[in-house]
């Protein structure tokens, strides 16, 4: 093992045993030693000497920062303990024009609104290219960016998500020359990204390709605590002092110490085997992919197909999109079955998709599994597949009031058939993958309204109404 300062100041105060008369509560499990608690807690602490300040660092943690820095290729990088969410929210109140206007694609997570309201953002959305199969958004293009920074002087950042949540990135590269261009900041919410940076054949990072800022949900790909995360600005980045101002303004002042060990721990390990796992996956799917795609009545995308829009530049390779094109059954029934029968829960399910997340923890038997579950399934539900209804994203919404002003302003419950013509008081955002088609402050158009009718129909999970069943929905006075 390499160096791991969070770590290693963490385990030699478990070793001193020390008489705890500091925060947490449960004083390292003592007295609570018959509950499971006490076996998380051992390593849960507070910042005792020894053990630093997150928002003053100077020693473990400050030494870990520049070690996080130095993996991902960063000018500096700060550990975040509330997931990429609180990473997009520093970011964005970090931005200082009076114009507050940000370039963002209408598929960014919903965390860009809890963003844009904190930080008072004006938003100009990029149009989303969508997979006609798969009728999902897949990436955003360069063009479609210059030209709206050709149009709106005053943009002063551009904020893309690369990859999606489906694993396709965006031209990092293309994006960045587009945004220097027009004397913007690039940012990315490269959440599902953590892993690029540690093996050639994986997409690179957008800090390597020219981003500004990158917001990195380690916990998502990497061995790291849920909520563990990392925000890295890059070798040019000039405004490093906002960025800590807003992230320290937004961060708690109690952080989990097993999450800021875990993500120096992984860090670590990436350098040490990172290549070595990463490459023994890399196999793995390429040679998976091509069984399950060779299973009749079943689909799995593979790279070339993913690009056929021309605005996806990389692929993970560890997101597997299966369709069951030629089964009786949609992706909701594929992934209920996996779960009912074969005990396989799939990151997110869609009437046309499933999507399975691989890891570079999964072994040759796991990916087994899922082949010989696939192929079991496929063989049983054979014939016609049910119709299925249309999965298309809506327009491009109007937006009629910013999102912080919406936010504040009063409301009223009507009934889903009332509410065309007036303006959203709530996001409705699908969820997975989180795409809000609603915003607060936005028109509730008919297009929207046919869309949300179809979500209500459909019974997917909804993340942001009042009423999940989306009979009722808040509005505007
Ligand atoms: C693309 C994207 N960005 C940001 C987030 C927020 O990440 P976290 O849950 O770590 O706060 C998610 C979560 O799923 C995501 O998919």
């Amino acid at each position: 093992m390499g160096a791991t300062p969070i770590y290693a100041a963490i385990k030699q105060y478990c070793e001193e045993n020390k008489l705890r008369l500091h925060m947490p509560g449960h004083i390292g499990g003592r007295g609570i030693k018959s509950q499971p608690i006490s076996a998380l807690a051992a390593f849960d602490l507070t910042e005792v000497t020894g053990l630093d300040d997150l928002h003053l660092p100077q020693t473990a943690i400050k030494e870990a920062s520049l070690l996080l820095a130095q993996a991902f290729g960063a000018r500096e990088s700060f550990f975040l303990v509330n997931g990429a969410t609180s990473g997009i929210h520093a970011l964005l109140m970090s931005l200082q024009t009076s114009s507050g206007k940000v370039l963002l694609p209408r598929n960014a997570h919903r965390s860009f609104y809890g963003g844009m309201v904190l930080a008072g953002t004006s938003p100009v959305y990029i149009p989303c290219q969508l997979d006609p199969d798969l009728g999902i958004a897949l990436a955003v293009g360069s063009q479609d960016i210059g030209d709206l920074l050709a149009a709106n002087y005053d943009i002063e950042a551009v904020f893309v998500t690369s990859p999606s949540f489906y694993g396709t990135c965006c031209d990092i590269g293309s994006i960045s020359r587009a945004a220097q261009a027009a004397n913007s900041l690039l940012l990315v919410d490269e959440a599902h990204g953590g892993h690029f940076p540690f093996h050639p054949a994986y997409p690179q990072s957008a800090l390597h390709d020219g981003a500004d800022a990158v917001v990195n949900g380690l916990h998502k790909t990497l061995p790291v605590l849920n909520q563990g995360a990392c925000l890295h600005l890059g070798k040019g980045f000039g405004q490093g002092a906002r960025v800590f101002s807003a992230y320290s303004l937004l961060t708690t002042t109690s952080p989990s110490y097993p999450i800021l060990a875990s993500i120096d721990l992984a860090r670590d390990l990436m350098i040490e085997s990172g290549e070595a796992l990463l490459d023994s996956a890399w196999h793995l799917s390429r040679e998976y992919r091509g069984k399950i795609q060779a299973i009749k009545g079943l689909h799995c995308y593979n790279e070339q197909e993913l690009r056929r829009l021309g605005e996806v530049k990389e692929v993970d390779p560890l997101k597997l999109l299966i369709i069951p094109k030629g089964l009786s059954i949609d992706g909701f029934e594929l992934a209920r079955l996996l779960r009912d029968s074969y005990h396989i829960e799939v990151e997110a399910a869609d009437s046309r998709f499933i999507l399975a997340m691989m890891s570079m923890f999964h072994e040759r038997p796991d990916w087994e599994k899922l082949y010989r579950s696939l192929e079991d399934i496929a063989g049983r539900y054979t014939g016609l597949r049910k119709e299925s209804i249309k999965t298309e994203l809506p327009p491009l919404p109007q937006v009629e009031l910013l999102p912080r002003d919406a936010f504040f302003a009063s409301c009223r419950t009507v009934r889903l058939e009332e509410s065309k013509g007036l303006i959203a008081a709530e996001l409705v955002a699908p969820y997975p993958p989180g795409i809000p088609c609603l915003l607060p402050g936005e028109l509730i158009s008919s297009e929207i309204f046919s869309y949300l009718d179809y979500l209500r129909k459909s019974k997917v999970r909804l993340q942001g109404p009042h009423d999940p069943s989306l009979n009722y929905i808040k509005v505007i006075e």
